[in-house]
């Protein structure tokens, strides 16, 4: 009985020891020594058993990654196959690469996690894998992975939406009553959603073009950094963020975009391309073709962080004045959650801590490590769809992949689709079988999912919701240092 109160007095203590006892590295399986042996004393002396065990596979983008979770967020296992550095080599994702480097490590990386968490697939609750939004061909791996286990083990298959997961892994560390705001920024997204729910998201902006991380990481490119000897292996944000540490913001001004528009969305194009009109610049000034470095290479890291954290700290700010004004959230006690790969750099957070100081938010990040794709994250948000009953599927039968609109492999998948489907039509049709029916149970299977991020009718109105929020009354996201 102790160890029972015991351990459901400090699940959250565990969590704390579990979390600063793993390193994230490239192929790297982790072991959670205290907690391990304390669990151990605990199988073995009152015969604990929580009610539900997850495994998380996590294949959308870059990273092969998996974790086992259990019910009270306790992370008994997890493994992470990094591809950065290959990415880095071939100065971008290409996603055959990608594809082909899923397919050699999954496996492995999956043992890995169940060893480490001395878990059999048997005694598993369920499996949650990223299903949508990414890459066609790296989700595509994961899927069939994660099919043919719960084919065999005979489990439950949970289909995860990638962002959803990043917004609630917040709650396997603090807990978070809805509804809260999140922020998510990372290489794929920027959207500010209010999550009501497990899978209720109210979308109140997000990036009229690209995604702060993909910014940051062109710039990078840009840049050569990875022929800089002190961020060569780092993801672009992270080496900026390196970078502008010893750097002068004040030598070059981006500004903030987007300052003029009454709503909540984000835009980060410009900013890159003036970002390369002052490389370009410098490039001339000191006699330097592209692809080497400059000498004022960590000023131009420091303004470019500041203009991206000041606009998302601006946006944000926005965002805030309307969820207090429209009474979407109280404005004591509530808070802003921000994840995402994005999310790791503390200068941004700083930034955002202004913000939620300002208004009275309270600001939640996860640590780095689950900011970053993770299998963590997706294992947690099977566990929470799992407690709330949506979601979790006994038969996979038509189940696929939604990657990103834009991907090219997505393109030709939807290509082939179409033309499939208009050969079945004609086959029904040359059977004399009822089209109306059958096409609308194959249009079913193209989409067998419910979108977890759906704008409800309140978004389509979003500039006259906000456009009474003065665009200049942003005072506390201004003076960042
Ligand atoms: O969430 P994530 O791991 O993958 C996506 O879902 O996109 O985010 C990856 C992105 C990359 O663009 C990377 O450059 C960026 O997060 N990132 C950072 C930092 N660490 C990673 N950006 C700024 N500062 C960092 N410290
Ligand atoms: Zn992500």
């Amino acid at each position: 009985m102790f160890w029972v109160q015991f351990f459901s007095r400090h699940a959250s203590v565990q969590k704390i020891l579990a979390i600063s006892s793993v390193t994230r590295c490239t192929s790297k399986s982790v072991k959670h020594g205290q907690s391990a042996w304390l669990r151990s004393i605990f199988f073995n002396s009152v015969k604990y058993y929580p009610t539900k065990l997850v495994l998380g596979i996590e294949t959308s983008c870059d990273d092969t990654a998996a974790a086992v979770v259990d019910d009270t967020g306790k992370i008994l296992g997890e493994a992470l196959h990094s591809q950065n550095e290959v990415h880095l080599k071939t100065g971008g994702i290409i996603p055959p690469v990608a594809q082909q480097l899923h397919r050699e490590n999954i496996e492995r990386i999956v043992k890995e996690t169940l060893c480490v968490s001395g878990i059999s697939l048997d005694e598993l609750s369920a499996v949650a894998t990223t299903v949508k939004p990414g890459l066609a061909l790296s989700l595509g791996v994961g899927l069939e992975y994660s099919l043919k286990l719960v084919d065999k083990y005979k489990k439950p298959f949970i289909p995860i939406h990638h962002m959803e997961a990043h917004a609630l892994t917040i709650r396997l560390i603090n807990q978070v009553e809805f509804p809260f705001l999140v922020l998510l920024i990372s290489g794929g997204h920027c959207i500010l959603v209010v999550a009501q729910g497990v899978s209720d998201f109210l979308l109140l902006g997000q990036s009229v073009d690209i995604a702060p991380g993909d910014m940051l990481d062109k710039v990078a490119r840009r840049l050569s950094l990875t022929k800089h000897p002190e961020c060569c292996r780092m993801s672009g944000g992270k080496a900026i963020e390196h970078l502008a540490q010893q750097g002068n913001r004040l030598h070059y001004e981006l500004g903030a975009p987007m300052r003029h528009h009454p709503n909540c969305n984000f835009s980060f194009s410009g900013l890159r391309s003036k970002a390369t009109r002052i490389i370009m610049q410098k490039e001339k000034e000191e006699g330097l073709q592209e692809g080497h470095l400059l000498s004022c290479v960590t000023d131009i890291a420091a303004a470019v962080q500041h203009a991206v954290a000041l606009h998302i700290a601006q946006r944000t700010h926005r965002a805030i004045l309307f969820c207090i004004k429209s009474g979407i959230l109280s404005q004591t006690n509530a808070t802003l959650v921000v994840s995402g790969g994005v999310a790791s750099n503390q200068y941004i957070r700083r930034a955002l801590q202004i913000v939620t100081d300002a208004t009275n938010f309270n600001l939640l990040c996860p640590p780095p490590r689950l900011c970053t794709d993770n299998g963590v994250m997706i294992a947690w948000n099977g566990i929470e769809r799992m407690r709330a009953g949506s979601g979790v599927l006994h038969s996979t039968d038509g189940i696929r992949y939604e990657p990103k609109q834009g991907d090219p492999e997505d393109k030709a998948r939807r290509n082939k689709d179409s033309i499939m489907l208009a050969k079945e039509i004609m086959i029904l049709q040359s059977d004399r079988t009822e089209i109306g029916t059958t096409s609308a149970a194959l249009s079913e299977t193209r989409h067998p999912l419910p979108s977890p991020i759906s704008p409800t009718p309140r978004l389509k109105h979003s500039n006259q919701w906000t456009e009474d929020l003065p665009s200049n009354d942003l005072e506390a996201a201004r003076d960042l240092t």
